[in-house]
């Protein structure tokens, strides 16, 4: 993309930054929050890389006014968030607790006062403990009280919020909270993570349609961390190996939401671990979404287990990786994309989340010079032109993340910010990829014709991008 040919994007492509309420929020003791199974996890020995937790994380809870204000500096058109159950339901049924709405009221009007549209996620990872106590995601029962959590998230802010997502990365989830255990509620069990799979599935249906009706203006949709998977050879174990991640990771959301089943193949490879599906399950899944958000880090490349075990991720010594150990390849955004547009029938993609880990030092004068980041996400962005050149209707992008924040089991150890987080003081310092993307969103507003914001309504009411 040259600064003088014209921008690929529309003059009402969303740019943003993303974050989730457990890695930033902190103040987790506060006007009534409950327990969540991230603080339970984390206050488990050996769970979380140096005993991290999230009591105080970024303090955004008591800092969201400074933070917003970095947003408008930005000049981003929208910012995502995600809403903490444990405020609004301390014990994940019941009782609505006023005052944790009350904040995320602020924090909306806040932004619709600076010109942001809110994107707020509801479930972003951090479960009532209450609930995980009666089951958690992998107990039907959980769908009723996600449908009942969403009832009073909307009937609060569904007048003003005009972007919701029910889920974040049902995948990570189901698998890593209660297949493999890296993540709360860390259980180990296979079926455990196909019956969480399919509750969360089951329950996004749900809260599509309340939201539907309590903020009818609204558009809906659901985020899923998709990869771009080859296999390490031609070898035919090898490929197998790489359908098999291809269907665990991708096929198994995406059949289910686009085309209302789960991909045979993975059906017969999971056997008896497939959880009962009920009358309408599917049909719930597969309501229509308003459009698909999409998590973008890195590609897989997929070899066979050895004798025949799980397929394993080979690292190829001639590519680059993050802080996060996670291949650079931007190519592979275009590919997923590409990728979705032709295997299936989609409405609009919003790029909810890409951005990179790189240990990040401050020089003698304060300052963080983060070009790795900055070249990750300008290529990166530059991917997502070419698909959108090609085609592909992307309606936003979402830089991973506006802050250093608590990155799950690996603590406060990976930034991932555009914006330097010194946690002792918690003073919040712009690094150079801020500064670049200032920039790029000035830069491309220009080349798109709009020389100013977006489409994006900006009175402060009702946000909406279409
Ligand atoms: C995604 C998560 C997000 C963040 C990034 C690095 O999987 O949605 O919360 O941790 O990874």
């Amino acid at each position: 993309m040259s600064s003088v040919s014209k921008s690929p994007f529309p003059a009402d492509f969303a740019w943003g930054v993303a974050t989730a309420a457990y890695q930033i929020e902190g103040a987790v003791d506060e006007d009534g929050r409950g327990e969540s199974i991230w603080d339970r996890f984390a206050a488990t020995p050996g769970k979380v890389r140096s005993g991290d937790t999230g009591a105080v994380a970024c303090d955004f809870y008591h800092r969201f006014d400074a933070d917003i204000e970095l947003m408008r500096n930005l000049g981003v058109d929208a910012f995502r968030f995600s809403i903490a159950w444990p405020r609004v339901q301390p014990d994940g049924t019941g009782r609505i607790n006023g005052a944790g709405l009350d904040f995320y009221d602020r924090l909306v009007d806040a932004l619709l006062e600076n010109g942001i549209t809110p994107f707020a996620t509801l479930y972003h990872w951090d479960l009532p403990q209450r609930l995980e106590e009666r089951g958690g995601w992998p107990s039907r029962d959980i769908v009723d009280a996600f449908a009942e959590y969403t009832e009073a998230v909307a009937e609060r802010l569904g007048d003003r919020v005009g972007h919701w997502i029910t889920h974040n990365e049902p995948w990570v989830v189901a698998w890593l909270g209660y297949g493999w255990g890296m993540h709360a509620p860390g259980r180990t069990s296979e079926r455990d993570a196909l019956a969480a799979a399919h509750h969360l599935l089951v329950g996004h249906g749900r809260a599509v349609e309340i939201l539907r009706r309590r903020s009818p203006e609204a558009k809906v949709g659901i985020t899923l961390n998709l990869y771009d998977v080859y296999p390490a050879s031609d070898a035919p174990e090898d490929v197998l190996a790489a359908r098999y991640a291809d269907g665990l990771h991708n096929r198994w959301f995406l059949d289910a939401i686009l085309r209302g089943e789960y991909p045979l193949d993975m059906i017969e490879s999971f056997g008896d671990a497939v959880p009962a599906v009920a009358e309408g399950d599917m049909e719930a899944a597969s309501v229509p979404v308003d459009f698909i958000g999409v998590n973008y880090y890195s590609r897989h490349v997929i070899g066979a287990g050895r004798d025949g075990g799980r397929p394993v991720l080979v690292r190829n010594p001639e590519s680059e990786y993050t802080d996060m150990g996670w291949e650079i390849y931007p190519e592979g955004l275009f590919r997923v994309l590409t990728r979705l547009r032709d295997d299936y029938a989609i409405p609009p993609v919003y790029i909810t989340e890409n951005g990179s880990a790189f240990s990040d030092v401050r020089r003698h004068d304060g300052s963080v010079d983060d070009l790795e980041r900055l070249a990750y996400l300008e290529s990166h962005i530059d991917a997502l032109g070419r698909a959108v050149e090609e085609g592909v209707p992307v309606k936003g992008y979402f830089v991973w993340s506006l802050l250093d924040n608590f990155e799950w089991a690996h603590g406060y150890s990976k930034r991932f910010g555009i914006v330097y987080v010194d946690y002792p003081t918690l003073e919040r310092v712009p690094k150079a990829s801020y500064s670049w993307y200032r920039s790029f969103i000035q830069r491309d507003r220009e080349r798109a014709g709009t020389g100013m914001a977006t489409g994006l309504t900006r009175s402060g009411t009702r946000s909406r991008t279409d």
